[in-house]
């Protein structure tokens, strides 16, 4: 649509892949990606010995995947990332990177059995069809919507005083922010996967190429089971988001709650208390709440564990200052 689009996030892999997935990829890099799957994929050998990944191996970036069910997994991952550097294009790189990232984690998180090689690679494959497909699809809507340069910004950094960014600052009020905060007393894991029940990895930072900053209350406002410390993260955050709004700027959000009873007007009293008034929009509601709410059937296991619980259910709000 010609906007131009700033992003932040404290993660380093969410930056990753926003980078990744909002860049305007050229014809021919996606032809060369491609070609380079075609001939590449099918002869990954497993046999052939892989460069060690040393300084993220000793960093313990292959925690948990390394085990007599795992190794093969792993192996794999190793000799395609040694076979990326083969790109002299960064952003070359990146895309097959997220590819291996989603292939891996269908591979490894959250299942209870590791699928054999031959199902990996060829999931590989179909995974780099459907990137190189939706960069394609991306880079014409951009072209046609008449951006001609439609990289968005990825910053990696909080949003807790974002309205002292002048890279972002610079950009003026914007119309519209898009966010999905973390969500309180829910448990998701953002920055690990859970292979063969509940054994945690950091590899997707490893594949991913870019280095893991903390544990996990750092990347969900705070403990799971520190609610008022949520709330407390949650009111600096929209307290810096109110500072760069203007009263046109809508902000659509998309939270879930584990106990939406009192956490859904605890979070809206955060959000009134920095200035902002929820805006209603009855031709989209689907509750009788008057709000926008869908249930995640993927929702990972370790949520849906205690059956369809509400942390399986977001809502969307849309708040504008008052
Ligand atoms: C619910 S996820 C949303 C992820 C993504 N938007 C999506 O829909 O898949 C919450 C994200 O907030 C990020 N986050 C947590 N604290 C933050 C902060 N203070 N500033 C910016 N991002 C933060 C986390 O790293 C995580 O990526």
């Amino acid at each position: 649509m010609g906007r131009r689009a700033a992003g932040t996030d404290i993660s380093s892999l969410a930056v990753f892949l926003t980078e990744t997935k909002t860049s305007v990829f050229s014809p021919a890099e996606l032809r060369r990606i491609q070609t380079w799957a075609k001939r590449y994929i099918p002869k990954i050998n497993l046999h052939a010995p892989a460069a060690r990944q040393g300084d993220w191996e000793d960093s313990g970036y292959h925690r948990n995947i390394d085990g007599r069910k795992t190794w093969a997994v792993r192996k794999m991952l190793q000799v395609v990332l040694n076979a990326v550097s083969q790109f002299d294009g960064l952003r070359e790189q990146k895309l097959v990177r997220c590819a291996l990232l989603r292939t891996a984690q269908w591979a490894l998180d959250c299942r209870e059995d590791v699928p054999p090689v031959r199902e990996v690679r060829a999931r590989f494959m179909v995974a780099v069809n459907e990137m190189v497909e939706g960069a394609r699809q991306f880079a014409k809507a951009a072209r046609e919507g008449g951006c001609t340069n439609a990289d968005s910004l990825c910053l990696l950094r909080s949003a807790v005083g974002v309205e002292d960014e002048p890279r972002i600052t610079e950009l003026g009020h914007p119309a519209l922010i898009l966010t999905s905060p973390p969500y309180p007393g829910v448990h998701v894991l953002y920055h690990r996967w859970q292979v063969l029940g509940r054994r945690e990895t950091p590899a997707p930072f490893w594949i991913a190429g870019t280095l893991d900053g903390a544990g996990a209350s750092y990347y969900t406002f705070g403990d799971r089971k520190n609610v008022p410390r949520y709330y407390e993260h949650a009111r600096e955050a929209f307290a810096s988001v109110a500072r760069v709004s203007s009263r046109k700027t809508v902000v659509a959000q998309m939270v879930a709650f584990s106990e939406p009873d009192w956490q859904l007007p605890a979070y809206l009293e955060v959000m009134h208390d920095c200035g902002f008034i929820e805006q209603k929009h009855p031709a989209l509601a689907n509750e009788q709440d008057g709000r926008v709410w869908r249930s995640v059937p993927n929702r990972k296991w370790y949520a849906d564990k205690g059956g369809a619980t509400s942390g399986s259910k977001e809502v969307v709000l849309f708040h504008k200052i008052r």
